[in-house]
C-alpha cells in the first residue's frame, strides 16, 4: 500500500495575476484543437449524455464555436439520425433541388415558382442539366405556351460535389452568380449551392464548420458488441469524430476499440483517465484526443461507490503534457473551474450538467410548485442503465447493478448561448489577468496558489 501523493481540485486554488498587456477581453483569442485537424474557436464540448446532446444542443454548441458530441444510448438508426440533422443544418449544397424539364411551359413553371416558393430551377433533360432559368428570365413573359428551353441561360456555371465553401464562393462571386449547380461526370444534376445559404452561413463566422461548411458534430460508441457496426454507420453519416465513451478508459478493450476504429480513419477520441499511464496508454493505442475525470461528474457516484478517482485539477496537469490533446471531463460548474481546467493544460472542456437544463437539452419541462426544471441524469444511473435495454440491444441485469450515477431535476435555465457566454466571459476575463491573447500563453503564464480554509471562504467557495 502507498499514498502517492495529494492533489487539488478548482476551489482548492486561484489563478494568480500577471502584469499584463492584454487590455481587453475582447482581444482575446479562444480557439482550440479538439483533435490536431479538429480545429474549435471555443474550447467547449457539450456530453454524450441523453440529458445533455441530441441534435438540436450540437447544433447550438457548433454554431458558438464549440461542438455537440450525441449520445449513444439509442439504437444505431437514431443516433445516425441525430448526427445528419446536425450535417444538415448549415449544408451549402441543396442535394435534391426543385428542377424542371426543359419543354415545361412558362404557365407551368409560373406556377411551380409560385407554389414552391423557388425563384430559379436547374433545367432537365432527362438527369442531365441542360440550363438554368431564374425569375428574371420569365417574370415578364406573356406567352405562357412558351416552353422552358426557350428562355433558359444554356451556358451554365457549374462545379462538382466536394467544392469547398470557399472556392463555392470565389466562383459564384467571380462570374457573379447567385446559383451553383453541381453535376457529375456525366453532367448529371448532382446538387446546388445558392449565394443565400452561403450568406447565411457566413452570418455564423464562429461556428464550428467541417471543410464543407456543415457544423461539426461528434458520435459516440460504447465497448460493447454493437461497437463497430455504431462506428462505421457514424462514420458513412459524416460525424467528424468518434468517442469511445467508457467511464474506465483503462480497460484493454478501451485501448483495443480505440485501434480497430482508427483502422476506420475516423478521428479518436477517448476515455475516461485520470492519470499520465491512462492517456500514454490510449496514445499508443493511437487516439487523437483523451477524455479526463474519474468521478468528478455533477451526477457521478464512482467516487462514493467504489473509492476510486483522482481531483480532477490535479488529473488535468497530470494528463496535459503528453504530446496528446486533452478534454477535461466533469466537475464544471461555474466558470472559474473552467478557466482554471483550461490554464492546468485542457485543450478543450466537457460540460454535462450545467448545459443540462436548458432549451436546447433533451426532455420536456416539468413544472412542481410553480417551478420549472428538466431531468439530468447519469448515465450509470439505475434508470439509465434500465432505458439502455430498451432502446438499444443491450441486456440489463437489473439486480447484480450498482448504480454509479445520480439522477435529479434541474431548475429550467433558458438557452445554452446564456450559459455558454457566462464561461466564455469567465475565461475572457482570465486571459487578460494572466497576460494571454490566446490559449497557448495562458497554459503557459498559468501559475495557481493552494488556498487555505479562510483562502476560500474569502473566495466565496464552499468549505
Ligand atoms: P458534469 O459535472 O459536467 O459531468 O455534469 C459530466 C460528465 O460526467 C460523466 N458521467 C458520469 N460519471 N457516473 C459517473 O461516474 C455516471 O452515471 C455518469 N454519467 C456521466 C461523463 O463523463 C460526463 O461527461
Amino acid at each position: 500500500m502507498k499514498i502517492i501523493k495529494d492533489a487539488l481540485t478548482f476551489d482548492d486554488v486561484l489563478l494568480i495575476p500577471k502584469v499584463s498587456k492584454v487590455n481587453s477581453r475582447w482581444q482575446v483569442d479562444t480557439s482550440t484543437y479538439l483533435t490536431d485537424k479538429i480545429k474549435l474557436n471555443i474550447p467547449l464540448v457539450s456530453s454524450n449524455m441523453d440529458t445533455v446532446t441530441e441534435h438540436i444542443m450540437a447544433i447550438a454548441l457548433a454554431k458558438a464555436g464549440g461542438a455537440g458530441i450525441i449520445h449513444r444510448f439509442n439504437s444505431i438508426e437514431n443516433e445516425v439520425s441525430e448526427i445528419i440533422k446536425v450535417k444538415r443544418e448549415q449544408n451549402i449544397v441543396i442535394e435534391k433541388p426543385y428542377v424542371i424539364g426543359k419543354e415545361t411551359s412558362i404557365g407551368k413553371l409560373r406556377e411551380m415558382s409560385l407554389e414552391k416558393k423557388v425563384s430559379s430551377f436547374p433545367v432537365l433533360d432527362r438527369e442531365k442539366l441542360v440550363g438554368i432559368i431564374t425569375r428574371r428570365d420569365f417574370e415578364f413573359e406573356e406567352d405562357m405556351n412558351k416552353k422552358v428551353e426557350d428562355l433558359m441561360t444554356k451556358d451554365v456555371i457549374t462545379s462538382h460535389k466536394g467544392i469547398s465553401l470557399e472556392e463555392a464562393k470565389g466562383i459564384m462571386r467571380k462570374n457573379k452568380i447567385e446559383k451553383l449547380p453541381l453535376v457529375d461526370r456525366e453532367g448529371r444534376l448532382t446538387g446546388m449551392i445558392t449565394s443565400r445559404d452561403v450568406k447565411l452561413l457566413d452570418g455564423y463566422s464562429k461556428a464550428s464548420k467541417d471543410k464543407n461548411g456543415r457544423l461539426v458534430v461528434g458520435g459516440s460508441i460504447g465497448i460493447g458488441s454493437d461497437h463497430l457496426e455504431r462506428a462505421k454507420a457514424l462514420i458513412d453519416a459524416e460525424a467528424d469524430f468518434i468517442v469511445v465513451d467508457v467511464a474506465n478508459g483503462y480497460l484493454e478493450k478501451t485501448a483495443d476499440v480505440v485501434r480497430e476504429i482508427k483502422k476506420l480513419g475516423a478521428e479518436v477520441i477517448a476515455g475516461n483517465v485520470a492519470t499520465k499511464d491512462g492517456v500514454l496508454n490510449l496514445k499508443k493505442a493511437g487516439v487523437d484526443c483523451v477524455k479526463v475525470g474519474i468521478g468528478p461528474g455533477g451526477a457521478c457516484l464512482t467516487r462514493p461507490v467504489a473509492g476510486v478517482g483522482y481531483p480532477q485539477l490535479s488529473s488535468i496537469i497530470e494528463c496535459a503534457g503528453n504530446d496528446v490533446r486533452i478534454m477535461a471531463d466533469g466537475g464544471i460548474i461555474k466558470s472559474a473551474d473552467f478557466s482554471k481546467a483550461i490554464a492546468a493544460g485542457a485543450d478543450s472542456v466537457m460540460i454535462g450538467g450545467l448545459f443540462a437544463g436548458t432549451d436546447e437539452s433533451p426532455g420536456v419541462i416539468i413544472t412542481k410548485e410553480n417551478i420549472n426544471y428538466k431531468f439530468y441524469r447519469g448515465m450509470a444511473s439505475v434508470n439509465a442503465f434500465s432505458d439502455r435495454s430498451l432502446k438499444t440491444d443491450e441486456a440489463a441485469d437489473l439486480e447484480g447493478y450498482t448504480p454509479e450515477g445520480t439522477e435529479t431535476l434541474i431548475q429550467y435555465k433558458g438557452s445554452v448561448v446564456k450559459i455558454v457566454n457566462n464561461l466564455l466571459g469567465g475565461l475572457r476575463s482570465a486571459m487578460t489577468y494572466l497576460n494571454a491573447a490566446n490559449l497557448k500563453d495562458f497554459k503557459k503564464n498559468a501559475e495557481f496558489v493552494v488556498l487555505t480554509e479562510a483562502g476560500k471562504r474569502e473566495s466565496k467557495y464552499k468549505i
